[in-house]
């Protein structure tokens, strides 16, 4: 799709839809491309507003026919709420659903009107990424399982107008680096376990590599076991299919440390020999969203060219439930050394996570940002709302929680008290990987500080966050792509502070 910004009024565009920005306000209309529609069409879209029928509120949209009185021959009213309140998220979101009703009226063009009121707050290049976002992340469809039924993705030609069209510009560049990397992620966790093996996962990361700038390398089994990953090599022991371990390394800072994002990336979550109930078990193929999550994360800072440097860790492997399988009881030694008892096979991603964490000290790595559908106690706590974000440094996580912020990712700390140790304690090694009933996406991520250790780290837990069950705004049924823009930020804004701690 051709997405572009010009400098020319959106309603003289030669196009089949045209979206203008309606506030909730009294009165309805105060200058803008709402008033020169309103104008070109005799008052319709003031008569619309006092009728009720257009009332500017936010996600909704009203479709006018002009008639032959605009070259356009539909304008889409796109309602964004009350003027004070109206931020990039809700901007983002109210373009996600335009496009998407544009799409269902079969179009194959579209201008959207990017300056003037209600949108004379924010800077020309946040507008310029967060409508570029709005449309490809609105539009994103995982069809492709799909016999043809509805016409395909019809919309070919975007433009976004505004005088200042050099930075909506650059700002539509940088959203369809941030929305083509949240895409590629969904595209890799809605794919089933059948076709998204862990090979198969390590084989798309490559070629995602190679399209990004980025170095690509895919550690083997036998690699694994050369470093001593016997946690990780445990999960994988239940299952005919060869774990990989993805390492894809951006380099833009020279000698700097780089920062790691590690990614979990169980590519279907069985329970292994503590097996998960029948219901609901086939969403466990997203089990990989993590992985998913850091590889895209790192493409996008790849594409972006960002000063700094990044390594993205994931380890892939299933959790099933083989002849060969770890069984409850067990103790395997990861890495560093450390020993895990391991009295619930179903709670295997932190035990390729210790591994994961311990490689990435061993690589000299910091900080440290780990990302995992962890815990189902995470989602009760949050819902699908918010990730849940731990660590052992207070400051990365406020970084964190500000990126979110700026992306509409919303992420949610969780205290890690010392008291919560007591529940992982083992008496027969050195930890054990299940914590009880309480507090279980804190006890998870006080396994995983143990594999930190001093190095600066956060953990997010986007157990609740990974999927979701409806259509809204940027969101689309099924895989979310969360927290792959945040990161991106994340990186952003380490790097426009010199790299310094991420
Ligand atoms: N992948 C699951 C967590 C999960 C649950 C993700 C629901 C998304 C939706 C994880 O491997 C798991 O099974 N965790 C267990 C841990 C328990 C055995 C300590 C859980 O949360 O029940
Ligand atoms: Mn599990
Ligand atoms: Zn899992």
């Amino acid at each position: 799709m051709q997405l572009e910004a010009v400098s020319t009024p959106a309603v003289e565009a030669q196009v089949e839809h045209l979206i203008v920005f309606v506030a909730r306000q009294d009165p309805p209309l105060q200058g803008g491309a709402a008033a020169a529609v309103d104008g070109a069409l005799d008052g319709a879209v003031q008569s619309l507003a006092a009728s009720g029928e257009l009332t500017g509120k936010r996600g909704r949209t009203v479709v006018l026919h002009s008639l032959g009185k605009l070259p356009a021959p539909r304008a889409i009213l796109c309602g964004v709420g009350e003027p004070e309140k109206l931020t990039l998220t809700a901007l983002r979101n109210a373009v996600a659903g335009a496009a998407r009703r544009a799409r269902d009226l079969a179009s194959g063009s579209l201008a959207i009107a990017a300056e003037g009121p209600p949108l004379e707050g924010l800077a020309g290049e946040a507008v310029g990424q967060a409508i570029a976002e709005g449309v490809l992340l609105g539009l994103y469809r995982f069809d492709r399982h799909q016999s043809p039924s509805e016409p395909a993705n019809s919309l070919e030609r975007v433009t976004v107008h505004g005088s200042e069209a050099a930075a909506l510009e650059r700002g539509i560049e940088r959203g369809r680096i941030f929305a083509e990397a949240a895409n590629f992620a969904r595209d890799l966790a809605n794919e089933p376990s059948n076709l998204l093996t862990p090979t198969e996962l390590a084989g798309r990361a490559s070629g995602w590599a190679d399209a990004s700038g980025l170095e690509a390398e895919i550690l083997e089994e036998a690699d694994a076991e050369q470093l001593g990953m016997g946690s990780f090599l445990g999960v994988a022991r239940g299952s005919h299919q060869p774990a990989k371990f993805i390492v894809l390394r951006h380099r833009g800072g020279g000698d700097e440390p780089s920062l790691a994002l590690i990614g979990k990336g169980i590519t279907f979550d069985t329970g292994g020999i503590s097996i998960k109930p029948a219901a609901n078990m086939a969403a466990m193929k997203q089990d990989m969203s993590g992985a998913a999550a850091v590889i895209a994360a790192i493409g996008a800072i790849g594409r972006l060219g960002l000063p700094i440097n990044v390594t993205a860790l994931a380890p892939a492997t299933e959790n099933m439930p083989g002849g060969n399988a770890i069984k409850p009881g067990d103790v395997l030694t990861a890495m560093n050394g450390t020993t895990i008892e391991v009295l619930n096979t179903d709670a295997e991603g932190r035990l390729i996570l210790a591994d994961a964490l311990a490689y990435a000290n061993s690589l000299g790595l910091t900080p440290l940002v780990d990302v995992a559908t962890l815990t189902g106690a995470c989602a009760v706590a949050l819902g699908n709302v918010a990730t849940g974000v731990m660590g052992n440094d207070d400051a990365l996580v406020g970084r964190l929680v500000s990126a979110g912020e700026q992306t509409g990712e919303k992420f949610w700390q969780l205290p890690m008290f010392e008291e919560y140790d007591e529940q992982i304690k083992s008496s027969v090694a050195d930890v054990k990987n299940t914590g009880g009933r309480l507090a279980g996406a804190i006890t998870a991520a006080k396994l995983l500080a143990k594999f930190a250790g001093e190095t600066p780290w956060i953990h997010l837990d986007m157990a609740g966050t990974d999927d979701a069950d409806k259509t809204s705004g940027v969101t689309v049924k099924g895989a979310t792509g969360i927290p792959v823009r945040s990161l991106v930020q994340l990186a952003i804004d380490s790097a426009g502070d010199g790299g310094e701690g991420a």
